[in-house]
Order: C-alpha cells, then structure tokens, then sequence
C-alpha cells in the first residue's frame, strides 16, 4: 500500500498539538507493516528546521492555478526522523507560510485551501499515485472535494481518501471565495457548492464538511467520540452528515508511540524502569521535585500535562490545583495556552501559590519537562470538556502515572473506574467521573488519592495494570489498513 498523508503537522517538524504526534505515529506503523508512506505538509517559516535530515529541492516551479492564474511553488523533501516528508513552499500567494505560528490568522482557510490544491497538483505532476490520500483535520479536507472533482480525469482516477477528524469543533466555515480560488466551480448533478453547504449556517460552506461528502472514509479518532459527534452536541453542526455518512464513518482510536513514550528506554528522563521494577519512577519522583522545588514528604503528586485549551477544562484544571492540595497531594502543571485571557489566570494561580512548597506551574511545554512529569507523578488529572481522544492519559498509563479523567470521547474508551467499571480487575486502570464540575473532579480526587495514602498495595496494582494496557500504534496501523484495503476495493 502506498499512502500519502495531507496534514497541517507533523511531530516533531511543525507540531501544535496531538494531531501531529499522530501523523508522525501513525505513518511510522504504516512503514514498519511494509507501506509506503509520505507526508505532505506546508513548508512553514516557523517549523523546526533542525529536525529536518537532507532538505533539498525535489520540484522545482510547481505551477498552482490559483484565481485564474498561477502561484509557482517550490516542493521540499526531507527526513523527519526516518519519515519521508514533502514541504510545499509558495512563491508570493500572500507568505500564506511565512508566519510565526501554524494557524490563527485571518487567511487560514484560502492558506490551507492553497495547500490542498498545491498538494494535489504535486502528485498529479510529480507522477505520484498513492493508494490513499489520508487527510488530516479541516486543514486538508478540501483535498478530497478537489481529488474527485479536479483531478480524477487528469491522471488521479484510482486515488482514494481518507479523511480524518481529530476535532471535529474546527471545521473551517467560509464563503464562496474559497471555491473561486481554487477553481472549483459547478459540475455534476449537484454542484459542489451544494454539497459544502454548512448544515447550520444558511450560505455559509464547511470545509470539513466537504470532506465528510467527497471522502471515501471517515474517522474520528476514538469509537466514542464517534458516537457522541452522530447523537449527541458534539457533533457541532455536523451530525446530520455525519448520519448521511454513517456507512462510511467510524473511530479508530490513536496509538501512542512507544519509541518516543517509554519509560524503559526513554532517554530524557534521569532513571528508566518498567512495571517489573518500580525503582526508577521513585527515583525520578525525587528528580521531578528537585527541579520544580517541591517539598520532599510522603505525598502523591498530582499532574496536568497539555495545552490550556477551553476544551481541556480549564476552569476544572484550575479547580483540581487546589483540591488536589487540600487533600494532602503535591501539584503540578506544564502546559501553556494561546489564549491570552487563560494565561493570565494561571499566571495569577502561579502567583498565588508561588510561596507554596507543594505545588509547582510551569506555564510552558517543553518535551524534556513532559516527559519528567509523566515519569515524576503518581496521577494525571484530565477534565476535559470534550476530548476525541486524548493522548496525554495514554502516556501517562505507560509511565504508571494513574490518570483520573471525565468520562467522554476517547477518555471514556481508554480509562477504567479502579471501583465502578464492567472491565474485569486487571482492566481497571484509572478514575473516572461523569459531570465536568468542581464536585466531580473533588470526589474523584478524593479516591485517587485516598487510595494512594490508605491502601498502596492496591494503588500499585492499579500503576501495573495502566502500565500493561497496550496503547501502541499496533491495533490502530492494522485498523486503518483494513480501512485503506476496504476503500480501495470499492
Ligand atoms: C486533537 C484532539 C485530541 C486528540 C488529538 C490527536 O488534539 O483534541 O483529543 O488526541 O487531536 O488525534
């Protein structure tokens, strides 16, 4: 099978959040089953250059019809870490990549509508013909409206796609403007327009709804939250396509990848240790409170790990701090936002308990520091308002750091109630609580915690049991194998 990932990220090159890690994850699996894999990403000023092996030019004028004229773009080829990655450079086109951060600009849906197109007449061009097109997020869901109405005749008729939903909250709502851009104009029995037309906003377009139509297969990125975006509000808008769809629609839940995220082998943290032997995680424990000044006393040590997104369930991150100190456990935090207004508050949190020798905010994210705190803490608190899957609780469980999470998305199919769950014992690997408010995360934290003061033996069975589940890119490569074989075959 050869496979073309379309895809704003990719870690760790140009990575924003989860999306990327799975990009990079997921098409290492691909490779070591015997695939092809190549990743396309916009060749952003603001990426890590020295991630990069032997970038060199691979097509030189690459001729992008963009609003009845041409942008010419250089493609880049590079190593990232073993992967074979394309960076498509526009020359002019409005530095569509020449900014400081990935998104968040006005322009972001003619950027990465450019990007589409670009990427499109790269393979029809550079004599490219994968199997699968798989894309990524609203970013690259214009690619299968354009596969299917521009380029099957010209050369891309057997390309199939994939499409995939990371967030289905970002769906890239526009007007006409993109379609004229791109040359997408009416054919068929409906027009194209018709098919985009966002489902809750009258003359609006939805990208990623487009996706949903044009691709061959869609998936969210856990079972669950597949589910909630079909029945429930998390759908934001796209339900009722989603019903449409449902044929070709489903989750597949994400893979962690364990060359980056394990404590045996794991280079960035000072002791390694496996679930056979526990020294090391106590030792690291001590590591982690010598770099953040925390007191040395017989506490557990509660963590949150990520982005302070709206969606992690900030006000709740914000509640746990305290909660977790009133119990008698230590806290810690690492993570930063893009939101300036959640900034300041945990700016303020930090400095309110800045004289507090349990607890320790470190308002940035660094891979090195992550990987500490996984390695250092006992639970990982996440109360995330929606999560499509969550990676952070993955992690966790594989450095035996019990995660204590809001039952929905990917979190409810990852993480087992220690006392309330139909898994059998040596399933359970967690907490859980239902409603997103302070009293639910209190009564969670509550047993977290009490378990690990009160009875350790059981605490530890609970450490082994998360460090046991396996969360690798194993199952999730074959699921979309079969998906990839499903499609072409149709
Ligand atoms: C997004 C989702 C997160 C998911 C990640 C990777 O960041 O919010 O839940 O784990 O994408 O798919």
């Amino acid at each position: 099978m050869y496979v073309v990932m379309l895809s704003p990220e990719c870690a760790p090159v140009a990575q924003a959040g989860g999306l990327g890690e799975v990009v990079y994850g997921l098409s290492r699996e691909l490779e070591i089953r015997g695939n092809a894999v190549e990743i396309i990403l916009p060749k952003y000023a603001c990426m890590r250059y020295d991630q990069i092996y032997g970038l060199c030019v691979s097509y030189r004028d690459l001729c992008v019809p963009w609003y009845g004229g041409v942008v010419p773009c250089t493609v880049w080829f590079g190593f990232v870490h073993g992967r074979k990655c394309y960076f498509i450079e526009p020359h002019s086109a409005d530095g569509f990549f020449e900014r400081g951060s990935y998104y968040g600009d006005d322009d972001d849906i003619l950027r990465f509508a450019f990007f589409c197109k670009a990427a499109m007449e790269f393979l029809l061009h550079a004599g490219k013909r994968p199997d699968v097109v798989h894309c990524h997020d609203w970013q690259t869901a214009l690619a299968p409206v354009l596969l299917f109405e521009q380029y099957q005749h010209r050369g891309l008729g057997t390309q199939r796609a994939c499409l995939t939903m990371h967030n289905i909250r970002h769906q890239g709502r526009c007007g006409e403007e993109v379609l004229r851009a791109t040359s997408l104009l009416p054919t068929g029995r409906f027009t194209v327009k018709e098919r985009l037309a966002d489902d809750q906003h009258p003359g609006a377009l939805n990208l990623l709804k487009g996706g949903v139509v044009y691709a061959n297969f869609v998936t969210s990125v856990s079972p669950q939250y597949a589910w909630e975006s079909r029945w429930t509000d998390q759908g934001a808008g796209l339900s009722e396509a989603l019903h449409r769809h449902a044929g070709k629609f489903g989750g597949v839940l994400n893979g962690v990848d364990y060359d980056v995220w394990n404590p045996e082998t794991d280079e960035l943290i000072p002791y390694n240790y496996s679930r056979k032997d526990l020294a090391g995680k106590y030792a690291d424990k001590r590591a982690l409170r010598e770099r953040f000044w925390l007191a040395d006393s017989y506490r557990p040590i509660v963590a949150y790990v990520g982005r302070l997104d709206e969606q992690k369930g900030v006000d709740l991150i914000h509640h746990a701090a305290h909660s977790a100190l009133d119990r008698g456990a230590q806290f810690v935090l690492l993570g930063s936002s893009t939101n300036p207004a959640v900034e300041e508050r945990f700016r303020q949190l930090k400095w309110h308990l800045n004289d507090n020798p349990d607890c320790h905010l470190e308002l940035q994210y660094t891979a090195e520091l992550a990987h500490l705190v996984y390695a250092g803490s006992d639970l990982l608190i996440m109360p995330s308002l929606f999560e499509p899957c969550g990676l952070a609780q993955l992690i966790a469980m594989k450095y035996g750091t019990v995660p204590v999470v809001r039952a929905i998305g990917g979190l409810c199919d990852t993480v087992f109630d220690w006392e309330h769950s139909d898994q059998d014992r040596h399933l359970r690997n967690g907490f859980v609580f239902h409603q997103p408010d302070p009293a639910a995360v209190d009564s969670a934290l509550h047993r977290a915690i009490g378990l690990w003061f009160h009875h350790p033996g059981e605490f530890r069975e609970l450490m082994v049991n998360a460090m046991r589940a396996d969360y690798s890119w194993s199952t999730p490569g074959r699921h979309y194998l079969n998906i990839y074989h499903h499609i072409r075959h149709k």
